[in-house]
């Protein structure tokens, strides 16, 4: 059986100042706690870099598991504002997003820089959430699952030598912050689809094993139908995991939900 995991994505918010309060509101809002809740699903929190030593150390103790939400490809070098494998585990985080389409968008992102990144992280020993999604466009057009395919293939090939490290995040572009989420069977259309693609390139137990979590404009109202259906195995949330009432009900939910 696959875990659930409930990821948040912090994007470019929050100052370690706030980092105890968010944990502690965080830590009552969970139903039945926050100990039980991690026994049933796995809490991650992607963070800006700034905030990773000191929220590693503070989501410890809630079992909070702690992201980054970019890495580089190369180990060391004159690559300026980038920070590699080995600098985000010396901080003690053990994950990283990798190809969000926000990076993909602003900072130039491609299949190749994503698959690079992907070989690096797992040969560093990090795990990942890889990140792939169709734009408004591109799903108008009927190509969702040739684009999504093309994104996916790249990191499948990258991480074939440590499957049990790779997480697939499907989020589609037109969903992320527009309050306007995939309806679950749109979502499970193509996590079926990306399931299907998984067993091509690593064969069915490897791909009934591996997580596929769903993002854009995930919140509390929307997650038990979403978690509900056959291959969503958790969400990759950005605004609702600001709040941590909100992101403390998505988790209870998850959890009563099994
Ligand atoms: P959203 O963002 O939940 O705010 O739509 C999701 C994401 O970008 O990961």
């Amino acid at each position: 059986m696959r875990k659930i995991i409930l990821a948040g994505n912090w994007k470019m918010n929050m100052l370690n100042r706030n980092l105890e309060q968010f944990f502690s509101e965080l830590e009552t809002s969970i139903d039945g706690g926050i100990a039980n809740a991690s026994e049933r699903i796995e809490m991650i929190l992607a963070v800006p870099a700034t905030l990773m030593e000191k929220a590693v150390k503070v989501g410890e103790k809630c079992k909070v598991q702690i992201s980054s939400q970019n890495i580089h490809w190369e180990k060391t070098g004159a690559f300026t504002g980038e920070i590699s494998a080995e600098m985000i585990m010396e901080t003690g985080v053990e994950t990283t997003l990798i190809g969000h389409s926000e990076r993909r968008q602003y900072f130039g992102e491609t299949d190749k820089t994503v698959a690079s990144k992907v070989s690096a992280s797992l040969d560093a020993g990090l795990k990942i959430i890889a990140c792939v999604g169709e734009s408004q466009k591109e799903r108008e057009s009927g190509i969702t699952e040739q684009v999504v395919g093309r994104q996916l293939t790249a990191i499948l090939k990258a991480g074939a030598s440590k499957t049990e490290n790779v997480v697939i995040a499907y989020e589609p572009v037109w969903a992320i912050g527009t309050g306007l989420a995939a309806t679950s069977e749109q979502a499970q259309e193509v996590h079926k689809f990306i399931r299907s693609e998984i067993e091509k390139e690593w064969g069915k137990e490897k791909a009934e094993a591996t997580r596929i979590l769903y993002g854009g404009s995930m919140k509390p109202e929307n997650t038990k139908e979403l978690l509900s259906q056959k291959d969503i195995d958790g969400g990759l949330i950005g605004g609702a995991s600001l709040k941590p009432d909100s992101y403390g009900k998505m988790i209870s939910i998850g959890s009563s939900s099994l």
